[in-house]
C-alpha cells in the first residue's frame, strides 16, 4: 500500500498529508482516495495489456466508485467507463468519459435507459438476452438509429469467488449460455436496429484463485469467435470483463501480467479488440475509510470498540463478511500493547460488525481508525439506513487534498420527503 504510511509524530499518512489533518477538517466518517495510486494501478494495468502485445482499452466499473472526481481522474489517464444504470452513465460523462469510452452491461436496462444510451451514441451495450435485444432492437428502429451491441455470454465457468459475487455460472442471472450463444449472435445480426460489434463476458469479482477460471472463460470465447466468424458473422471485439481480486488480507491475486497473459492466450490470435471492465483492482487498495471511536466498552468479557462508521458506510463485512485492515491512525497507538477486540458501528443490528476479535491498542474515545481497501464498493454502496446522513469523500494527491463530495446534510437527509395532509399530525 504505497500511498499510506506512518510518521512517528503525524501518525498515518495517505501521501503526504496525515489522515489525522483531514478527519479535523472534514470530520469522520470520511472516506479518502489517494491520487496518485489510482493514477499508478491505471497505467499498470494499461502497461500490462500494452506489454502483453494485446490491442485493449480499460473501461472502470464506477459501480466500484462513481465518485466524479475518480472517474475524472481515471479518464485523464484514458480510461473509458462500465456502467450500469442511467445515473452511472450521467457520472461518467459528467466526469468527462467521451461517449464513445462507455459501454452499458446490466440484465435489466429500462426502455428509458436504452434512450438514453442510444441518444449519447455510446460505444456499446452489452445485451444479457434475446428479449432485451428484440426490446432494443424495436426501440433502436423506432428512432431510426442503430444501437452498437455485445452479446454477453455466460462461460458456466466458477470464478471460485464468495458466491455473492460469482457471476460465469448457468445458474447466474447474467448473460446467454454460451452453447445458445451462435444462433442468438446469428439472430442479433439479422435486426436491422442492432449493429453487433461483439462478445462480452465476466464471471465475477474479487478472483484471487489465480487465473484457471478467465483461462477458461477466455478460451471459451475464443471457440466462440471462431465459430461465429465461419457462419460468416462479424465479431470486432471481445469485452474481457473485470473480476481481478485484491489482497484484502492474506490472497494472493493474480498480477496484470498474467490476467493480460491469460487474455492473450484464450483470444490473442482471435484478431479482435479487446476491453476490459475493472473496478476493484483499480479503486480498491486507493482509498480507506477513516473513522473515530465513540467509545470501548466491555461487555461478558469481550472488548467492543464502537466507532462512528457503521455498516450503512462501508457495507461490505456486513453483507458478504469480508475482512478490511484496520489501522489506528495516531502514533502513540504504533506501538502500544493490542488486545483483541470487536470492531462495531453504532447502527442497531448484529450484523453492523466490522471485525471479530482483532488485535488493536487502547482506542479512547475519539481515536481515529483507519478501514483499508475501501475505495472500491465502499461509498458507492453506502445507505443512509438508521437516518446516518452518507459520509464525506475526499481526494488527496501529494501533500495536496480536496473535499470531493460534501458530507450530505441532515435537511438533504430530509429533503424530497412529504407528509401528506390526510396524516393528522400530534398537536393539530
Ligand atoms: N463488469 C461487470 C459486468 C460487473 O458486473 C462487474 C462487477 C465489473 C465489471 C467489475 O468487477 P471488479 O473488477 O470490480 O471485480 N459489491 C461487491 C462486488 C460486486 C461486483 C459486481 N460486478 C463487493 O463489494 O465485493
Amino acid at each position: 500500500r504505497p500511498a499510506l504510511s506512518t510518521d512517528a509524530l503525524a501518525g498515518l499518512m495517505m501521501e503526504e498529508v496525515p489522515l489525522a489533518r483531514i478527519a479535523q477538517a472534514v470530520g469522520t466518517p470520511t472516506w479518502v482516495y489517494s491520487a496518485g495510486t489510482l493514477r499508478r494501478r491505471a497505467r499498470a494495468l494499461c502497461d500490462a495489456l500494452r506489454e502483453a502485445g494485446l490491442d485493449a482499452t480499460v473501461h472502470f466499473a464506477t459501480k466500484s466508485n462513481p465518485n466524479l472526481a475518480v472517474v475524472a481522474l481515471l479518464a485523464g489517464e484514458g480510461l473509458g467507463a462500465d456502467v450500469v444504470s442511467e445515473g452511472e452513465l450521467r457520472a461518467a460523462r459528467a466526469a468527462g468519459v467521451p461517449a464513445s469510452g462507455i459501454v452499458f452491461s446490466g440484465v435489466g436496462k429500462t426502455e428509458r435507459e436504452m434512450r438514453l444510451a442510444i441518444a449519447e451514441d455510446i460505444l456499446q451495450l452489452n445485451l444479457e438476452s434475446a428479449e432485451e435485444a428484440e426490446m432494443l432492437d424495436a426501440l433502436a428502429r423506432s428512432l431510426g438509429r442503430r444501437a452498437r451491441v455485445a452479446l454477453r455470454v455466460n462461460p458456466d465457468v466458477d470464478a471460485r469467488t464468495h458466491a455473492k459475487i460469482t457471476t460465469g455460472l448457468t445458474e447466474n442471472k447474467f448473460g446467454v449460455p454460451i452453447a445458445l450463444a451462435p444462433a442468438l449472435y446469428a439472430r442479433l445480426c439479422a435486426m436491422e436496429g442492432l449493429e453487433v460489434v461483439g462478445l462480452a463476458t465476466h464471471i465475477g469479482s474479487q478472483i484471487t484463485q489465480g487465473v484457471s477460471s478467465y483461462a477458461a472463460a477466455y478460451a471459451r470465447l475464443g471457440s466462440l469467435v471462431r465459430e461465429l466468424r465461419a457462419q460468416g458473422l462479424p465479431v470486432e471485439r471481445v469485452d474481457c470483463g473485470g473480476g481481478l481480486g485484491i489482497p484484502y488480507r492474506d490472497e494472493i491475486p493474480a498480477s496484470p501480467a498474467a490476467l493480460a497473459g491469460t487474455i492473450k492466450a484464450g483470444l490473442g490470435d482471435a484478431g479482435v479488440k479487446l476491453m476490459l471492465e475493472p473496478g476493484r483492482w483499480i479503486a480498491g487498495p486507493a482509498g480507506v475509510l477513516l473513522s473515530r471511536v465513540v467509545i470501548e466498552k466491555q461487555s461478558a468479557g469481550r472488548r467492543f470498540v464502537i466507532l462512528d462508521a457503521a455498516m450503512n458506510d462501508l457495507l461490505r463485512p456486513a453483507m458478504y463478511e469480508a475482512w478490511h485492515g484496520i489501522l489506528p491512525v495516531s502514533p502513540a497507538a504504533f506501538h502500544a500493547p493490542q488486545t483483541p477486540a470487536d470492531v462495531v458501528g453504532p447502527v442497531c443490528e448484529s450484523s453492523d460488525t466490522f471485525a471479530k476479535g482483532r488485535n488493536l491498542p487502547a482506542l479512547p474515545p475519539a481515536s481515529l481508525v483507519a478501514f483499508l481497501d475501501a475505495g472500491a464498493y465502499g461509498a458507492s454502496m453506502s445507505s443512509t439506513y438508521n437516518a446516518r446522513p452518507l459520509a464525506a469523500e475526499v481526494m488527496v494527491n501529494g501533500s495536496d487534498w480536496s473535499v470531493v463530495r460534501e458530507r450530505q446534510g441532515y435537511e438533504q437527509l430530509l429533503a424530497g420527503q412529504r407528509i401528506p395532509g390526510w396524516i393528522t399530525r400530534p398537536g393539530e
